[in-house]
Order: structure tokens, then C-alpha cells, then sequence
């Protein structure tokens, strides 16, 4: 499944953001790939534990854990911190499965990757290329949001990034463990979630909501892994 999580932050606050990466130094993407994805990526990064990935990073994570779609999409157990990237003219990623397991900087434990997400910081006018291609369960997806935007999508799929042909290309991207391992599963629940915040507003009273919950509720306790 991938969702579109719109209007994190403000015009004004990617704004702010672009401002920082810009005066920043950047070193090459291929730091914190795998082996095989290494020879694929093209790209530049913040060194993991840097400043101003660490403060993008944790406002980050702060939107989306009072975001009730992305907390329902994503049932989050813990994530990765996130890392934030820049492509510029000729910069790409081709196609590549992220490594299943990562492990923090300074940290024993380590972060099953069920869940990637990008935040696009970057106005899509203001460069060509750059489209992330999914390779989801229904086909290839071209995604290029606006700035401030969210995707989030199944770690298990193959994805790239176009070529950057003309400007520059500003993401933050990040891991998530959920709490259900299976995209399936957290589909269904997702798509229950949903029709019942549905029927919470339409029709609050009736009985039938009770035990719909209930059935989420215990289907959730069913697969839920902490
Ligand atoms: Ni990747």
C-alpha cells in the first residue's frame, strides 16, 4: 500500500529547511548503503548524526506521531532516525530493495525496515527528474509530491530514483518497524480504521460499531508483534 500524507510542513517551514541544506556540507550517499545498492546510488547525504538532519529529523518524527493517518497506515513499533538527502544534476538511485535491517548510530538495537518514507522538500517545479518509482503490488507508481508532502510505502518493494536532469532535489527519508510485520495485514487494518472513523462520524450510535471495533481491535492483537 502507499499513502500520501499531505501538508506536513508549511511552505514557509520547507522554506526554512532548503535555506539550511543549502549552506550544508554533504557528503556522498553511499555511506549508509548496502553493498549491492551502493553501486546504484548517485546521490549526496547528511552524515547520519548530523545537526541538521538529527533537528529535520525529530520535527519530523513529532508530525507524525500526532498524524492519525500515518499512525493508522503505519501502527509504528520504532524507526530509524531519519537521514536527509540531495540530488542534483545527473544524481539518481536505480532500482534496489533497502537492506531488511538497520542499525542505528550508537545504538544495540536494531530497526526492521517494514515501512520506508520520503518527505519531499523540494518545490517538484523547481527540478526535473527526481520521480520516485515504486514497484508496488498493482504496478510501477511515479511519485513526485510537493514540497512538505509524505510518502509512505512497503520496505519490501523495489524502488528508484530518476535521474535529476535540472536542479536540486531535497528529501528526508526514513525506517519504520511496525508493529505488524505483513503490508496485507496493515492494509486491512488500515481500510477497517477507516470505515470506522467513517461510521464514528455518520452514524455514532449504532450498535454495530461496537463490535466492528472490537473485530479491529482483536484482529490487531492477532497479528500485533512488540
Ligand atoms: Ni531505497
Amino acid at each position: 500500500m502507499l499513502l500520501h500524507i499531505p501538508a506536513l510542513f508549511t511552505a514557509d517551514e520547507v522554506a526554512r529547511i532548503r535555506n539550511a541544506l543549502e549552506q550544508a556540507d554533504w557528503a556522498d550517499g553511499k555511506v549508509t548503503a548496502g553493498y549491492q545498492s551502493a553501486k546504484a546510488k548517485h546521490n549526496l547525504q547528511l552524515p547520519e548524526g548530523h545537526p541538521l538532519a538529527k533537528e529535520i529529523g525529530s520535527a519530523l518524527i513529532e508530525r507524525l506521531w500526532s498524524n492519525p493517518r500515518f499512525m493508522s497506515a503505519a501502527l509504528p513499533h520504532k524507526v530509524f532516525p531519519p537521514l536527509v538527502n540531495c540530488y542534483r544534476e545527473g544524481g539518481n538511485f536505480g532500482f534496489h530493495i533497502d537492506n531488511a535491517l538497520r542499525q542505528p548510530r550508537g545504538s544495540h538495537e536494531r530497526v526492521r525496515t517494514d515501512l520506508s518514507s520520503t518527505l519531499f522538500l523540494s518545490d517538484p517545479d523547481s527540478y526535473d527528474g527526481g520521480e520516485l518509482v515504486i514497484q508496488d503490488t498493482y504496478g510501477v507508481q511515479q511519485v513526485k509530491l510537493s514540497a512538505g508532502d509524505l510518502v509512505l510505502y512497503p520496505g519490501t518493494s523495489l524502488h528508484k530514483v530518476n535521474p535529476v536532469t535540472r536542479g536540486a532535489r531535497y528529501a528526508a527519508f526514513f525506517w519504520t518497524q511496525s508493529l505488524v510485520r505483513e503490508d496485507s495485514q496493515r492494509a486491512l487494518l488500515f481500510e477497517m480504521d477507516n470505515a470506522i472513523q467513517q461510521l464514528t462520524a455518520d452514524v455514532p450510535e449504532h450498535p454495530a460499531l461496537l463490535q466492528l471495533t472490537g473485530t479491529y481491535h482483536n484482529l490487531l492483537r492477532r497479528w500485533v508483534e512488540v
